[in-house]
Formats: structure tokens, sequence, C-alpha cells
């Protein structure tokens, strides 16, 4: 006789409650080491009862080594959909409990799946990786499955936000997935990511290094540049995502999230009046200085470990999303390199394809000199911050605080690459070259042949100071739109956001364009 309803709702919920358990001794070890399972990590990261699972059911196909007696059901990643702070986002989670988390046909097709849905629904992907790689019993087929998750990373590039937290191994060519992704974080001491391991490197090139040296969360984070964020646990790693997503739009056909905002649109700040050194070489902070401007003084900073000169980042103006890029005198006196320009170049790319408006705080006495910098080609990593400041779309606004030499100041947002409104302030320094650089230069032959050539150094130094390092001969040409007293910066920017929110700017037609790289 066929089983009755009652009995097929028990036989679900048999396989159900089969596919969430987990062993209790491993997941008390998980625990130990400061790890939560794949499943608590959704739960924790999602709005609480949101969490609806996709595919809890599925099952590998692979029929050697053995692999036909264990076909647990989910395969070793949980996949689905939820809320964060109420709005949809898709995510899997790579269980390392299973099969080492390690990715076949079966568990590849599972996050396939999810970011087709993602793409089609408009919701951001969330990644959670910790896995051994490619399911080694599955051979090529796991290689198949990487690359098209790989190419759903990329198709949904500037479709969807996507992001990947790292919170266990990712070795070998499943980096590039998180790597594709817009933003990358780590655990500190609990997240590994390289190409080829301690192990490899040692017997290839008889070099000697740790796992947390070669691939740990601050080898990404302050060395190379791989990851934007660095979490002191699994918890902080969720703050963060949940945090860095209330700052961006679900998909590129919406604008950012508006959040209402009781920082009054008109406050003006005294401080911002003496924040600038009366000594020009004197450094200060710059995120001291977009504190001040942006809503609650809040900046959510991201990559604040690498390319220290230069700082990205979300914060408000009137609850309104901004992009902030900002050189830093705090490091290198703020000038542009190799690093500083591509960390800039990837986080404008990434705010235009999202309707983010970008606000640009300029202190910059121009490009790092040297032959490091020329051989590991600052002419074209520069150029990519320049390419990527041309096409944005997105409104535009830009404040010169300080010095603004040079190519420097063309790149770093300025009216001939299409700002919308460029400011300064009386501190501002818009010239091509600081003034004892300028001296030598074009008073070479006259300093050679003077006198008293120290004297005569100082003077027309002064007088260059005098007529070149202020703001007001940008100002004449309309290069600047308003000079303006710091303490009205606030004020002026959400003016400036508030016209600029319509702005329409089309782009000449074209397959892509052909940035740099
Ligand atoms: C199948 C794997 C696996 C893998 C781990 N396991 N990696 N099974 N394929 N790739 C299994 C182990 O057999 C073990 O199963 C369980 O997962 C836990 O692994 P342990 O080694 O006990 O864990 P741990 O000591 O924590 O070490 C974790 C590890 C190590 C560092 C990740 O497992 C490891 O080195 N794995 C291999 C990594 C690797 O070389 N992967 C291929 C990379 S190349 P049992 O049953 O004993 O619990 C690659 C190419 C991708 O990924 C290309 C994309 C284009």
């Amino acid at each position: 006789m066929s089983s009755t309803t009652a009995e097929k709702i028990e036989e679900l919920k048999r396989r159900k409650e089969q596919a969430m358990s987990s062993d209790p001794t491993r997941t008390e070890k998980r625990h130990a080491k400061g790890k939560y399972t794949a499943r608590e990590r959704i739960e924790k990261l999602l709005d609480p009862g949101t969490f609806r699972e996709t595919d809890m059911l599925a099952r590998h196909r692979c029929r050697d080594f053995g692999m036909e007696k264990k076909r647990p059901e989910g395969d070793g990643v949980i996949t689905g959909s939820g809320k964060i702070n109420g709005r949809l986002v898709y995510i899997f989670s790579q269980d390392f409990m299973v099969f080492g988390g390690s990715l076949g046909e079966v568990f590849a097709e599972k996050i396939c799946k999810i970011m087709d849905m993602a793409m089609k629904y408009g919701a951001p992907v969330i990644g959670i990786n910790d896995s051994g790689g490619a399911r080694i019993q599955e051979g090529v087929v796991s290689l198949g499955g990487y690359a098209e998750i790989f190419y759903r990373n990329v198709m949904a590039s500037g479709v969807v936000p996507q992001i990947s937290a790292i919170m266990g191994p990712c070795a070998g060519g499943a980096v590039y997935s998180p790597a594709l992704t817009d933003f990358t974080m780590m655990v500190k001491g609990k997240s590994h990511m390289f190409i080829t391991g301690p192990e490899v490197i040692k017997s290839v090139t008889r070099e000697e290094v740790t796992f947390e040296e070669l691939g740990g969360a601050m080898t990404h984070n302050s060395r190379s540049g791989v990851a934007h964020l660095m979490a002191e646990d699994e918890d902080h790693c969720i703050e963060q995502i949940r945090a860095l997503l209330s700052f961006l739009p679900s998909n590129n056909l919406e604008d950012p999230p508006h959040e209402p905002c009781d920082d009054p649109s008109d406050r003006t700040e005294e401080d911002l009046n003496t924040i600038i050194p009366d000594d020009p070489n004197r450094p200060y902070d710059m995120r001291d200085l977009v504190k001040l401007v942006v809503d609650h003084g809040e900046f959510f900073e991201v990559q604040p470990h690498w390319a220290s000169n230069i700082i990205i980042g979300f914060s408000r103006l009137d609850g309104h999303t901004v992009g902030v890029v900002g050189n830093q005198p705090n490091f290198l006196a703020g000038c542009l390199d190799v690093d500083a320009s591509i960390k800039a170049a990837r986080f404008v790319r990434f705010c235009d394809a999202f309707n983010i408006p970008l606000v640009t705080f300029v202190d910059v006495p121009g490009f790092l000199p040297g032959t490091a910098q020329e051989y590991n080609g600052i002419i074209r990593h520069g150029a990519k911050l320049l390419y990527a400041y041309c096409e944005a779309s997105v409104p535009k606004l830009t404040v010169i605080t300080r010095k603004a030499y040079g190519g420097a100041y063309d790149v770093m947002c300025s009216k001939h690459i299409r700002a919308d409104y460029n400011f300064a302030w009386p501190t501002a320094e818009i010239a091509v070259m600081g003034a004892e650089g300028a001296v030598n230069i074009i008073f070479r032959r006259e300093l050679k042949d003077h006198d008293n050539p120290t004297e005569r150094r100082t003077e027309l130094v002064d007088s260059y100071k005098d007529k070149f390092a202020s703001p007001y001969i940008a100002a004449e040409r309309g290069y600047i739109d308003e000079v303006i007293e710091p303490k009205e910066t606030r004020s002026r920017l959400i003016d400036a956001l508030d016209a600029t929110m319509n702005k329409r700017e089309s782009r000449p037609a074209k397959k892509h364009g052909n940035i740099p790289l």
C-alpha cells in the first residue's frame, strides 16, 4: 500500500532534519577554534527567520573512490536567499565539515543557481568561502564547476554587488571567484588565500613561508591589496558585511538606500577652518577632515591598511550614500603611487557602476618619484585612476583642501575631466609644481650666475608662492566653481549633491573601453 499524506510529510521532515544535522563533536571542535558552522554563519548574517534554503536535498553524482557510499544532502554548500536590513540578498556558505568544503559538480551547480537568481531578481550575492578547493575525487568536473562560477562572477559584475567573506582556506584557482567580486573580507588568523601553498613554494623556489605570512588576512589587507577588509573574528566580519550593504543599492538599476538624517545639512564646522596647518609641509589626517563633513562623522573605510596614501570608503551626506576618495597627507605626503592609483581606480569604478556619487578631497603633491615607481608602471597604473574618473558619470564633487600639483591635479577629479562641482579652500595651492621645484627649473640660469643665489632663490620662491600657490588663478578661469570657507564644506557639498542628483550624462556608444590594465 502506498504511503499516506501524513507519512509523506514525515518523510520530508526526516530528510530535511538529516540535511540540517551536523556531528556535535565536530561542531564543538569548530567552536573551540573560534569558527561557526556554515549554517550558523548564515543565521548570524541574515535578519532572523528570513533564510530560504535552495537545493537542501541536492546530492553529488560521483561514483569513484567510494564516493557513491557518501552522498550527504546539500553536498557541502548551503545556498539560498534571505534579508539583510529587510533587503533581499542571495547567499552561499561552504561547509568545511563536508568533504572539506571541496567543490564538485553539484556544489558548483548550487552556487551557480543562486548567482543566476541574484542577477535575475537584482539582489547582492554574498559568498562565504571555507574550502579545500576542487573536489579531488570529481576531477575535471570540479574545474568546469569553478569556471561556471567565474563566468557568472563576471556577468554579475556591475549588475549586483558581490561580496566574498573568506572564513577558512581558499586556495589554488578557487581564489579567482573572490578576486572577481567587489569586496573581499578576511578574518584574522582564520582565513588564508593563495595560489600555491607553502609546501609547493618550498619545493619550487626553496622559499620558506608560513600560511599566515603567505596568505593571511593581514598579508592580503596590507601587502597585496587582494582583500578590502580585515575582521577580528567571524562576528566582526558579519557586522562588516551588514554595514557595507547598508550603503549599497541592491543592483545597478537602483539608487543606494536613503537613510533619514538628523545631522543638519547646513551644519557649519569651525574645526575645519583650523585643520590645515600653517606650515604647508605639515601633515594632517584626511580621515579627521572627512568625518567633520559627513553625516554623524561616519566613514566606512575600505582597504584602510593598504596604500595608506589614499583613503577610500563610504559615508552619507544628508542621508545619501557617497563614495569618498581622499589623498592622505599623513602617509607619503598623500602622493599618488602605483598602489594608491589602483586602489582608488577600482573604487571609483565600483561607485560609478552602482550609482554612488563621488566626493573627492584633494591634497596631493604629485606622483611619487623614483625608479621603483617607474619600473612598476606608474604610468600605466596612474592612467587607471585617470581613466576611472573620466569614465564615471555619477555626480562628481571635488574639494581641494591644500595641494593640487601637476598631473595629479588633473587626475584627482578636476573640472577638466568633468567633475560637476569643484570647490577649493583658501589654503589650496593649484599649480604645475611646488615653488622650490619650479624656481630651480625656470630660474636655473639666473641662479647659477647670481652673486647671492640663496637670497635670490628665497625671493623667487616667495614670489612664486604668492602668485601661484593659491586657488585664485584656477578660480579666475572657472576651473574652480567656488572658493569656500572650510567650515561651509558640508552644506556646499549637500547643495551640490542635491543639484546633481538627476544628472544625465551619456558616453559614446561602444562595446567597452580599454582601461590600461
Ligand atoms: C576532497 C578534500 C579536499 C579536496 C580537503 N578534503 N580538501 N576532499 N577534495 N580538495 C577533505 C579531507 O580529505 C578531509 O576529509 C577533510 O576534507 C578535512 O581536511 P583536512 O585535511 O583533515 O583538514 P585540515 O587539516 O584543516 O586541512 C585543510 C586543507 C587541506 C589545508 C584545506 O585539506 C588541504 O590541503 N586540502 C587540499 C587542498 C588542495 O590542494 N586543493 C586543490 C587545490 S587546486 P576527511 O574525510 O578525512 O574528513 C584547486 C584548483 C581549483 O582547487 C581550480 C579552479 C580553476
